[in-house]
């Protein structure tokens, strides 16, 4: 990329931002102090857990039940980042609690009633979808999945080896795919667009975070090592996961797997 064609990005990636500021006129309105929401965003907000179409069968986790206890605050001290993943498998329960902990419903943890969720989300809309690619899970088929929140299971989207394809095309660090599995974290902006308008950008990202934190701080807990990842390849990824990366787009990977 040439400088000139640098800075316009940098130029549109700066309009990008201010977009989702709020505009001048909006916050002399009297109504924004009150509660309004629009029929169909009240509709998205009831709707619950997103539906992947896809006509495969789903491969359900056990129940959460014995995910190791630790404080907050070990886990807090025992978070970083680590890049090096034994060749040991992933138990695929240990997957279920990573997925389920970090932005599964609250109502499969301890005893909470409602339809919430383990990851806070702006407009409870939970714009934070997760989707896997199982490289060495136990029990599970090497390919890529969605995580199913209601179902607490994993979707398959398609199968295959992709190992190569994720040190070759996708992703900057190739000693990533080394990982049991990458967790991506897609955005469905379309969803937070229709309530935040232009403002759903940040909030998307925010979302992601919280859910990436959770990810982090729940690896901690369940002896896993993980890092984030904000070096791969938009198109690449989003192509292969039926996401149109307007509307829906991947914005973080988690490459998790056995420490060494
Ligand atoms: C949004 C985000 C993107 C990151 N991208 C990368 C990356 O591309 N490659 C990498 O090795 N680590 C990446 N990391 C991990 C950071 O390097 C790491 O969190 C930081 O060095 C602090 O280390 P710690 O997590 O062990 O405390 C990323 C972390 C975040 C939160």
């Amino acid at each position: 990329m040439r400088i000139t064609e640098r800075k316009m990005a940098a130029d549109l990636a700066c309009d990008y931002h201010t977009a989702s500021c709020n505009s001048p006129w909006l916050l002399r309105l009297p109504v924004i102090r009150q509660v309004n929401y629009s029929e169909q965003v009240q509709e998205l907000m009831d709707e619950g857990p997103r539906k992947i179409d896809s006509t495969s069968d789903i491969k359900e986790f056990q129940k959460i039940t014995d995910a190791p206890a630790m404080t907050l605050v070990q886990a807090l001290s025992r978070r970083r980042s680590s890049r090096d993943f034994s060749a040991k498998p992933v138990a695929l329960q240990k997957l279920g609690e990573l997925l389920g902990l970090s932005n599964g419903l609250r109502s499969r943890v301890g005893n909470a009633l409602d339809g919430g969720r383990n990851a806070p989300s702006a407009g409870s809309l939970c714009s934070c979808e997760m989707y896997v690619l199982a490289l060495n899970i136990e029990g599970v088929e090497r390919g890529l999945y969605h995580y199913d929140v209601g179902a607490h299971g994993l979707k398959q989207i398609k199968l295959g080896d992709f190992k190569e394809w994720v040190s070759r095309m996708l992703l900057l660090q190739s000693e990533l795919c080394q990982a049991g599995a990458l967790i991506f974290l897609a955005s469905d902006q379309g969803r937070l667009r229709s309530k935040y308008g232009p403002r759903a950008y940040r909030l998307g990202l925010l979302d992601a975070g919280h859910v990436s934190e959770n990810i982090y701080l729940v690896c901690a807990a369940l002896d896993l090592a993980v890092t984030a990842t904000g070096g791969f390849i938009d198109d690449e990824l989003n192509t292969a996961l039926g996401l149109d990366g307007v509307d829906d787009c991947v914005v973080l990977v988690l490459a998790v797997g056995e420490p060494l």
